[in-house]
């Protein structure tokens, strides 16, 4: 049996069958988003951003053929190898936690982009990665977190499914305990049996607004997908922030 060690996001996305199973969260999709972002920051030009925990770097390519100048953070060293590849003069890409600050005073916008926030099993961790945000931005920076909307996908969990893909049958299995949102992944793979899991705090709207005001920011704006709609919490996929430094 393949199963997690350690922390279970340091292994599960750093394997191959993450990016199978999330195939379909390509760099088109990406390219949309960022698209109805930027029209809606219209920042100035020589901008400099972080996207914060980036994967293989899909929203991260697309913002540097924007304009901006782009560092890409991730903990996965597999990611970040597949990343590298795209680098050039103004689009990098390093291997780190997001819990630590990875340069102060830089960034005009953080991303931090689907859903790649609430794995720690310390709730304090979140205000730590807000508080590091914080401290990576210049005065008045932007941080955009584009979240799941947690009553949303409470409300649509789909308890099992099987996802058929490149070959293998991922057998999933979704639960809520009250706090988190868990998400069993199980599949054979070459005769060899994988088991992973991911779990995710369900932090729903007013929650994230305080933490984000804990670290000190002011909210913007919220949107309830890419296409940046307006939030409805019971029809609206996504939480997108748009938070300012204070
Ligand atoms: C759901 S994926 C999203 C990746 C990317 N933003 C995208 O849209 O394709 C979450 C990402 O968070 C990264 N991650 C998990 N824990 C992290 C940490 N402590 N520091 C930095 N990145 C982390 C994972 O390696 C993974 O690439």
């Amino acid at each position: 049996m393949n199963e997690q060690k350690g922390e279970w996001f340091e292994t599960w996305f750093d394997t191959s069958y993450y990016h199978i199973l999330y195939q379909n969260r390509d760099f088109s999709e990406a390219e949309r988003f960022i698209n109805n972002l930027l029209n809606y920051l219209n920042l100035p030009t020589e901008v400099s951003c972080l996207d914060l925990a980036c994967g293989k770097g899909r929203h991260s390519v697309f913002l540097n053929k924007k304009g901006l100048k782009v560092t890409g953070v991730d903990l996965s060293e597999n990611s970040i190898q597949e990343a590298k590849p795209f680098e050039n003069d103004t689009l990098s890409f390093d291997t780190h936690d997001m819990r630590k600050v990875y340069q102060k005073d830089t960034f005009d916008v953080v991303f931090n982009l689907f859903t790649s926030f609430g794995y720690f099993d310390n709730y304090d961790d979140n205000l730590k990665v807000l508080l590091s945000i914080h401290e990576m931005l210049v005065e008045e920076g932007i941080v955009v977190i584009d979240f799941m909307n947690a009553d949303f996908v409470l409300d649509h969990l789909v308890e099992k499914e099987v996802k058929s893909l490149d070959g293998i049958d991922f057998r999933i299995t979704r639960s809520y305990d009250g706090n988190h949102i868990f998400k069993s992944i199980d599949f054979s793979d070459n005769g060899k049996d994988c088991h992973f899991q991911e779990r995710v705090q369900a932090i729903k709207k007013e929650e994230f607004e305080d933490l984000l005001k804990k670290a000190g920011f002011d909210i913007i704006d919220v949107f309830g997908d890419f296409s940046l709609s307006p939030f409805n919490r019971s029809e609206s996929d996504r939480l997108i922030i748009i938070a300012k430094k204070k």
